[in-house]
């Protein structure tokens, strides 16, 4: 059954309180493959740039002749962006959709990290990336495989009832847990060519000064998009508190390290 058509966007929404796990990222730690393609005099388009962490990297990398721009559906995020990054040169925000994309054959280089997975249709808004790219330029897209998580040891049953509860209310809504292995397919349906992959999966081990961090995600996860998963009748609060309780232990007491695995995917538009 074809879930109805705005739950994916409904609970793609970021939750009050993911504004930390955005702004802890960076252009060189977390999307290392585009760090390494940028070149000053760059014109590149951020899609679903969150709070504007990554994109404003991106300007430093182009700069001083070149730009960013880094659209977002929701406004408060956007506002963030330009709060934050208001003072760096060569970079704008706007809000925008993926799959009305107001640009059309302007930037040498458009990407979208982490972003498809909480589309319902990834190729409809692959379209419009495409559509956005000069012919000639570069389409980068960085993506988890949610299924292939590896964590040592294994969390607490609560969690993994936790985890395993978030990618069926994701795959309800239409997304695709494993959007990673499926890009390169996707790039070749929207004519893109030259397509490469690039694994860039994340690693934290404790003894990682951002550890806490980092492993922290999925307590995040717990106390943000469960209020979600709550509201949406797919667990119990009890469920939810307990997870984001007993995680929270054992990543002080045993938790060794988390392996999130991610694809780095690139192809050209013909020229
Ligand atoms: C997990 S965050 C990733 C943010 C950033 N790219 C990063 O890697 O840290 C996903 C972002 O996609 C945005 N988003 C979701 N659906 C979107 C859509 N239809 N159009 C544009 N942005 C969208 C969300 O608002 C959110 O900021």
């Amino acid at each position: 059954m074809q879930p109805p058509k705005d739950t994916a966007r409904h609970r793609a929404h970021m939750p009050e309180g993911s504004s930390g796990v955005l702004n802890a990222r960076s252009l060189t730690t977390a999307h290392r493959r585009l760090a390494q393609l940028l070149q000053p005099g760059l014109a590149v388009l951020d899609v679903g740039c969150g709070t504007g962490a990554i994109t404003r990297g991106i300007a430093e990398a182009v700069a001083p002749n070149g730009r960013a721009v880094g659209i977002d559906v929701h406004p408060g995020l956007v506002e963030e962006a330009r709060r934050l990054h208001s003072n760096v040169p060569g970079l704008s925000f706007e809000t925008a959709d993926v799959y009305h994309l107001p640009f059309h054959n302007q930037f040498d280089i458009v990407t979208a990290a982490r972003v498809l997975q909480w589309l319902a249709n990834p190729l409809a808004a692959l379209q419009q990336l495409a559509a956005a790219v000069k012919p000639g330029g570069r389409v980068v897209i960085l993506e988890y495989n949610h299924e292939k998580i590896a964590w040592q040891p294994p969390p607490p049953l609560s969690m993994q009832e936790f985890y395993s509860a978030f990618l069926r209310w994701r795959a309800d809504a239409g997304m695709d847990n494993a959007i990673a292995d499926h890009l390169a397919e996707l790039f070749a349906r929207v004519g893109l060519t030259d397509i490469s992959v690039t694994s860039q999966h994340e690693i934290t081990r404790r003894g990682d000064a951002d550890f806490t961090t980092r492993i922290g995600i999925w307590a995040e996860g717990a106390a943000s998009r469960g209020q979600q998963m709550v509201a949406d009748g797919v667990i119990s609060e009890a469920l939810r508190a307990a997870a984001e309780t007993d995680y929270r232990n054992w990543i002080n007491e045993s938790a060794a390290s988390q392996t999130m695995y991610l694809l780095a995917v690139e192809g050209l538009r013909p020229a």
